[in-house]
């Protein structure tokens, strides 16, 4: 029993022994100090508190905390920001008030913890969170801390802190940027919570207002963090939690890049990559439109009026937006207003708002028609259907925001706004339905009757017109068949990612089509070449991605012709001066109509790029479009062709080996050698799982492209993607007889030639 108990002191001891070898200490006692030199090590080795020189600073040294395992010192918590000791005689102790003190040579205070509370046992110990806590050991037990760094936080948002405010106490937990890397004193960007009726999350540069998060509660779950937002009686604050101890990340402000960046560390490359950053587009500077315009991120210029307003600068197109919009019909409170709905907008700056927690969208909507000055109103809560908002003043700071689920309900004049269902005007609204109903068989009778009667003298007028479309067509005697497809489609298109036809001529045997001119050729010339390839940085690459998707989002929606276009691939994406990508190639695109897919005998499109049910059963739908975006997408990310890709160890492609990076998570291996640095990490991650939504073995799993669009420009939870089509190049055997017996008739060499990626 006693050579037990012996042993285990001494395993204790060594236990000791060998971590406050490797980490030191993470407490300091009442009898106890930290002196200059000495440093403080969380028990798990996560942080480090100590004395530190930031960037050229000199010999200014501050009392500070930095990740211990992380090469470069990365500060996250600074003590003594705007005051610090000019030489190495700081020391950190208890002072008998049981107070925090950081003190200079002469024992002067430079920084002190203020709390409150008398402590009879007080300790200040390093936590694995990075949080330094000063708390009272009664018992043998820490209490609740007396005082803690996470409450006051200078630049760094790190998991497990609280970002927001303790009602009770006045406490606000927000971010004030570094002056600059050499001096921790708070710049003046500063981004916390504000409390107005609607809480809103605002950034500002000294006390302008600068960015709005736009809801405060923001914020899914992905694969590296959880966020949860909490509000009531006592507290409002947003917190987060990684998912695995090996996540590191931080939200981090700064004065330099004016803005916010959440980082996560990359274990592997050792460097810092971006996951997130905001302001990130010109959208996102408060107010750039001014009231009731809409920032449109995808439109030049990006202001617009909302639907019912018109810009109030008198000057055609001026590009002065500061005083926004105003009413194409003023407003008449007395005789009656009324609503319209506006979907997918970034809710208007809540400063002059009014909230109710228990009213349904009916009593929000009474409630702001009985006062004059009411602009708007919503619903509070989306996810419990309930509560309600209320703007009192002109809406500002809009956005076309996609991931903004909620609508918005602004006041209108009668004309403009949307006819409602409001439990009153239900039994009018069924009167309505039978009348219109008893007029439609009404006038089907009497439109029958007359149509009978002038059926004779319509089909002379036919004949009329046929005769005149055969004269149009003799105004283009040089369209050869094999060419017609292509020039009377394209002709009929216009759209900002489509290429423009400019005319064609036919000379001999020589048959040619006149484009727009592109200077810098097309994509496939950029991405998959060594040098050229460094030419488009990720925010470049990431305008291509969304040019693409709504060049086939028109294509396939919104054109007057809804077309499949059967051949989308790097070589047919062609870039203007200013790398805009315009879709070119109409060769194989047929028009669809109401019918949205076909079947055909003969299948043309490029290998590697073709959807399975059409390089195997000659299916095609707006859904093999679909696929081979897809594919362009992991293309893009990649630098590598998905036909002629071989994975070292074993035959796959780049579907199979994108799929595979994605199923043992670590998707960003992908990404080429065009630059990690320079890429939003969210953005990539994005891309590559809608990458792979795209090109999903089924076709009816895989998105349309409108709801490509929206992903690519919001923040949404995905959908995870189900395993991908032609895994190995084996399944897919380059001898098929689909594509050795090609239909010969009318072969067009410009489409059959891409049997072969060029
Ligand atoms: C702020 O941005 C500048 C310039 O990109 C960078 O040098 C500096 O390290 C950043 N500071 C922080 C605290 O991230
Ligand atoms: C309308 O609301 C504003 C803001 O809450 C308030 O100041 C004003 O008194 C209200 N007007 C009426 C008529 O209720």
């Amino acid at each position: 029993m006693g050579i037990r108990f012996l042993k285990f002191i001494i395993i204790i001891l060594l236990q000791l022994f060998f971590s406050s070898f490797l980490y030191g200490t993470d407490i300091i006692t009442s009898s106890q100090n930290l002196s200059d030199g000495r440093t403080l090590v969380s028990s798990d080795g996560s942080f480090e508190l100590g004395f530190f020189s930031p960037g050229n600073s000199g010999k200014s040294r501050y009392l500070g905390i930095w990740y211990k395992n992380i090469p470069v010192q990365n500060v996250v918590w600074v003590a003594n920001r705007c005051n610090p000791i000019n030489d190495s005689s700081g020391v950190l102790m208890i002072n008998n008030t049981g107070n925090l003190v950081l003190l200079n040579q002469s024992g002067s205070v430079i920084w002190a913890s203020n709390s409150k509370k008398e402590a009879q046992n007080p300790e200040v110990q390093l936590l694995d969170s990075g949080n330094l806590v000063l708390q009272d050991r009664i018992d043998g037990n820490p209490a609740t801390p007396l005082w803690q760094s996470f409450d006051y936080p200078t630049d760094s948002w790190l998991p497990g802190m609280k970002f927001g405010w303790d009602l009770s106490t006045g406490l606000n937990r927000r971010l004030s940027a570094w002056n600059s890397p050499d001096d921790p004193c708070p710049g003046d960007l500063t981004y916390g919570i504000e409390l107005y009726n609607l809480p809103d999350l605002v950034m500002r540069k000294g006390s302008r207002k600068y960015f709005r998060t736009g809801n405060w509660k923001g914020g899914v779950a992905n694969q590296f963090f959880t966020p949860n937002s909490i509000a009531n009686e006592q507290e409002i604050y947003l917190i987060y939690h990684t998912k695995s101890k090996s996540v590191i990340t931080r939200l981090v402000l700064n004065q330099t890049t004016g803005g916010a960046r959440r980082i996560i560390w990359n274990e592997e490359a050792r460097t810092w990559t971006v996951y997130s950053q905001f302001p990130s587009d010109d959208c996102d500077n408060y107010g750039t439109c001014g009231a009731y315009g809409n920032c449109v991120n995808t439109e030049i210029p990006p202001c617009q009026c909302l639907k019912g307003f018109k810009q109030k600068s008198q000057e055609l197109n001026s590009v002065d937006w500061s005083q926004g919009c105003v009413r194409n019909n003023p407003l008449d409170c007395q005789k009656g207003d009324g609503f319209k709905k506006f979907g997918g907008l970034k809710l208007p700056d809540a400063e002059h708002s009014w909230v109710n927690e228990s009213m349904d969208l009916d009593d929000c909507r009474d409630k702001c028609l009985e006062n004059c000055s009411c602009t708007a109103y919503t619903i509070l809560d989306i996810k419990e259907d309930r509560g309600c908002v209320i703007w009192f003043a002109d809406l500002i700071d809009l956005k076309l925001f996609p991931p903004a689920a909620q609508d918005l309900y602004i006041r209108m004049s009668v004309a403009d706004s949307d006819h409602e269902e409001t439990k009153s005007n239900n039994k009018l609204k069924a009167a309505l339905i039978i009348a219109a109903a008893i007029l439609v068989v009404v006038s089907v009778v009497v439109i029958t009757y007359y149509i009978r009667r002038s059926n004779r003298s319509i089909e002379e007028r036919e004949i009329d017109r046929s005769n005149a479309r055969q004269n149009e067509d003799l105004e283009l005697p040089f369209f050869e068949f094999v060419f017609k497809n292509e020039v009377a489609l394209i002709a009929k298109l216009q759209h900002r990612n489509l290429v423009k036809l400019l005319g064609c001529c036919i000379q001999g045997e020589e048959k040619m089509l006149i484009y727009e001119y592109m200077p810098n050729k097309s994509l496939d010339y950029f991405i998959f070449d060594d040098t050229r390839r460094n030419l488009l940085d990720w925010s470049r690459r990431f305008h291509i991605i969304c040019g693409i998707a709504r060049g086939l989002l028109y294509l396939h929606q919104d054109s007057r012709l809804r077309i499949i276009h059967r051949d989308i691939k790097a070589s047919n994406v062609l870039l203007d001066n200013e790398m805009n990508p315009k879709i070119s190639d109409f060769g194989l695109a047929r028009t669809f109509g109401e019918q949205s897919d076909g079947k055909t005998n003969r299948v043309v499109g490029t290998y590697g790029y073709m959807a399975p049910e059409y390089a195997i059963n000659g299916q095609f739908s707006i859904k093999s479009d679909v696929f081979s975006f897809g594919i362009l997408l992991l293309e893009i990310i990649s630098g590598k062709r998905n036909r002629g890709f071989y994975h070292l160890s074993d035959n796959i492609n780049l579907i199979g080996h994108a799929w595979r990076l994605w199923k043992e998570g670590h998707p960003l291996e992908l990404i080429d050698s065009f630059g990690k640095e320079s890429c939003t990490l969210s953005e990539v991650l994005r891309c590559i799982h809608i990458g792979l939504l795209c090109v999903q073995q089924h076709s009816k799993d895989r998105p349309s492209m409108s709801s490509v669009v929206v992903m690519l420009s919001s923040e949404t939870e995905l959908v995870q993607p189900k395993e991908p089509s032609f895994l190995s190049n084996e399944k897919f055997p380059e001898i098929n007889p689909l594509f050795t017996k090609p239909e010969s008739s009318s072969t067009n060499e410009h489409s059959f030639s891409v049997l072969e990626p060029r």
